[in-house]
């Protein structure tokens, strides 16, 4: 993309070299790179599970994650 857009401005972000950065630098732990997403479902119920971090999606700032679409995590 020329010019770079919303996809360089989404590159911009602080938080993601930095993340990048603890990343790389703690490659050789197994553990770097599970990480617990906090979510509130349906009724305000509240829940707080570990997952994986699987990378960054292409030229942006999104964070991707593997799940299991049956699971109650996807929908409440
Ligand atoms: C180390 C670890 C990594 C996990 N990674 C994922 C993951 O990437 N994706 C996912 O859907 N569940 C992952 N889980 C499982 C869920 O976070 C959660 O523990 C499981 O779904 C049971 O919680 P629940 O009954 O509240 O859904 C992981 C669990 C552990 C212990």
């Amino acid at each position: 993309m020329a010019g770079g857009g919303a996809a360089a401005s989404a590159l911009s972000t602080p938080w993601r070299s930095l993340l990048q950065r603890a990343l790389d630098g703690n490659a050789h732990l197994k553990h770097s790179t599970f990480f617990q997403l906090a979510t509130v479902g349906g009724g305000g119920r509240p829940a707080n599970r570990t997952v994986v971090f699987r990378g960054f999606q292409e030229q942006s700032d999104k964070i991707q994650i593997n799940t299991d679409a049956r699971s109650n995590k996807v929908c409440c």
